[in-house]
């Protein structure tokens, strides 16, 4: 490249020269190359082992002819599904690339430099990322036995906080907060601060915990208009690669991220197979039992290494190796297996493990054995 006598970073805005860009697992492709090894197990970025139903395959196929044209700016067909799935109007919802598009809009839309973004210790990497990328200010409250400690997060909300994620549960952990803490909580939200709601594993949490226990947040719009609850197609739907996610909140809220949402950032073929899973009730079904046997899986098999780990209602599960997980990860690539460290999260002695088919986590626990004793 030329010398130029810019430096960019210098030309940068104040919130983008500090940031250190999402670290994501690594791709199955990447190890291929730096290894020669073949064969992985990628459990690494808490997908769906079963991928995408056999009717949304069937719904991008025949999605594929029209590529040649723009994609419904408004995503009609998929929020019509999504209302009446949810019993909310359309005017509610606002669709984004992933639900993490959810997350960077509210920010945007909510948050400026001197702006205060509360979250949690432990807790989603994109929050603070997102926040930093505005020039507002991330507060972090301290976290619990690894878990939300929601009186220490109230007791962070000031007269800046704008926006305040709550990731339920919460990756990398896990854990999570019962509809009676939360609802406890929001009760004493300033209604001036926006509360999201990041349920991007709701699917797999509602099977595991049950309406009695785990939140219908939804629901509770009505009662907390300051509430954006975000959920994604990434996970129990499987469709990661598509980037389709979703926020409903209310309308006025809804209306002013559709301000700052790209046009068209959702593509034709992501709405339609979004489409189509959304009527696939068993292949969700399906996804989410077999989430459940291979937690189960996991934990009795790290009880058998005597490992701690941290029980989770995701689909993806955070073990304490008892030494520096980096180690450890690296040790795992040569074994074919790919998993994620989590030192970043200040969990440097753990490690997490997505929820693979049966031989996948049967594996990943061997090769765990092998290199613990290596
Ligand atoms: C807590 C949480 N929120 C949101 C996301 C974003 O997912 P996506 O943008 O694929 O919807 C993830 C992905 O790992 C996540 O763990």
């Amino acid at each position: 490249m030329a010398n130029q006598t810019n430096k960019f970073i210098d030309m940068a805005v104040a919130g983008v020269k500090g940031l250190r860009p999402y670290q994501p697992g690594k791709p199955i492709g990447d190890l291929e190359r730096e290894l020669g090894i073949s064969d992985i197990a990628k459990l690494a970025s808490n997908e769906n082992p079963l991928g995408p139903s056999q009717s949304v395959l069937a719904a991008i196929a025949s999605q594929a002819k029209d590529v040649w044209l723009y994609p419904d700016g408004n995503g009609f067909a998929l929020k019509e599904r999504l209302a009446a799935k949810h019993r909310v109007d359309l005017a509610q919802i606002t669709l984004g690339n992933g639900s993490s598009d959810l997350l960077e809009f509210a920010v945007r839309v909510f948050a400026a430099p001197g702006d205060e973004v509360l979250f949690s210790q432990h807790s989603f990497a994109v929050y603070p990322l997102v926040t930093q990328a505005v020039g507002a200010t991330g507060v972090a409250a301290p976290a619990k036995n690894r878990g939300y400690d929601l009186d220490a997060l109230q007791a962070h909300i000031s007269s800046k906080t704008r926006v305040i994620f709550i990731a339920n549960p919460n990756n990398p952990t896990g854990t999570w907060v019962s509809a009676d803490e939360l609802d406890d909580f929001m009760k004493q939200v300033p209604a001036h601060v926006i509360v999201v709601l990041d349920e991007a594993y709701f699917d797999y949490a509602d099977y595991l915990v049950g309406r009695e226990g785990y939140p219908d947040t939804i629901a509770w719009v009505e009662r907390y208009p300051n509430l954006l609850v975000t959920r994604t197609f990434s996970k129990s739907y499987g469709l990661a690669g598509l980037r389709v996610g979703y926020g409903i909140s209310h309308p006025d809220v809804a209306d002013l991220l559709n301000r700052v949402r790209p046009p068209f950032n959702v593509n034709s073929i992501a709405l339609a197979a979004a489409e189509a899973a959304v009527a696939d009730e068993d292949h969700l079904q399906r996804s989410v039992e077999l989430n459940a046997r291979g937690l189960k899986q996991l934990g009795e098999g790290f009880e058998r290494l005597a490992l701690d780990y941290i029980p989770s209602i995701g689909n993806f599960i955070s073990v304490d190796v008892g030494r520096e997980g980096v180690s450890l990860y690296d040790a795992l690539l040569h074994e074919g297996v790919i998993v994620r460290p989590v030192a970043n999260y200040e969990m440097p002695n753990h490690l997490r493990v997505s929820v693979g088919l049966p031989e996948q986590n049967e594996r990943f626990l061997k090769a765990l054995e092998k290199v613990l004793n290596d």
